[in-house]
């Protein structure tokens, strides 16, 4: 399986943090924010990965980073999106990487606290369709949000107004290689993006997804708020290091 980092976008919640460089580069406690990420897909096992950036600093991950030595890695893979036209088109940069593999996908401003190998093992065993990680929050209403049913996740809203619950779906997502299909198939939302989330629910009325809850703490880091909840959370695990 092949991992995919999508850390484009140009962050402007996070303005003026991001007027001069890219979120994925700024600090969460002890290290940029991309380590984070790239260290979740190394220590589920997956170690040939692509990083889609954008923006104006796309130079820096690349001396940030270089071939991910830091990581254990021999080779890291770069592409780079043009402006912002959603997480889904992102991914659809990763179709010739991919090369019929399965991908696992993470965005780049998701931070774990946990290690997601057994999810990709039961992935892999799965064979093909999709499966997210889940995840209950206090503030859905920031996220696309899991209906479930039984053991089936049968709808996920984007940002509603009014959540139907807490559990949200979380930036980690593995697809079979139709993923890219489906995104050909996708018009942009009134946010003017190709949505993750309907690409989700395309797998979803094929009855082809499966879901997990993640184990431990997760955040995003992409609003203040988040970005210092993701500081202290890093912070007190690298205290226990
Ligand atoms: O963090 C989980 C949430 O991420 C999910 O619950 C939502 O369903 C999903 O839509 C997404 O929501 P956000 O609104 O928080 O996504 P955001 O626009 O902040 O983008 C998250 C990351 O995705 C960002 O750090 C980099 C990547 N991205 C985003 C966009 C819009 C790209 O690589 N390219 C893009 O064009």
């Amino acid at each position: 399986m092949k991992g995919v980092i999508l850390a484009g976008g140009l962050g402007t919640r996070l303005h003026p943090l991001t007027k001069i460089t890219n979120k994925h580069l700024l600090p969460i406690y002890d290290r940029p924010m991309i380590y984070y990420p790239l260290d979740a897909l190394v220590k589920a096992g997956i170690t040939d990965i692509l990083l889609v950036t954008g923006g104006n600093n796309a130079g820096d991950f690349l001396r940030l980073l270089g071939n991910g030595k830091e990581f254990g890695l021999r080779h890291l893979n770069y592409t780079y999106q043009e402006g912002e036209g959603g997480i889904a088109e992102a991914l659809s940069l990763a179709e010739y990487f991919a090369e019929g593999e399965p991908v696992a996908v993470i965005l780049g401003d998701n931070i774990i606290e946990k290690n997601i190998k057994n999810a990709v093992q039961s992935f892999k065993k799965q064979g093909e369709g999709a499966k997210i990680l889940l995840k209950e929050v206090e503030d859905p209403w920031r996220f696309g949000v899991a209906e479930l049913e039984g053991d089936k996740v049968v709808n996920i809203v984007e940002k509603p107004t009014k959540p139907k619950s807490n559990l949200i779906v979380t930036g980690i997502y593995m697809y079979d290689t139709t993923v890219f299909d489906y995104i050909k198939k996708l018009k942009p939302s009134e946010r003017g993006e190709l949505e993750i989330t309907d690409v989700n629910n395309l797998f979803i009325e094929r009855g082809n997804m499966t879901y997990e809850i993640l184990d431990g703490w997760w955040t995003d880091a992409g609003t203040f708020e988040s970005l210092y909840r993701a500081n202290s959370l890093a912070a007190a695990q690298a205290d226990r290091r």
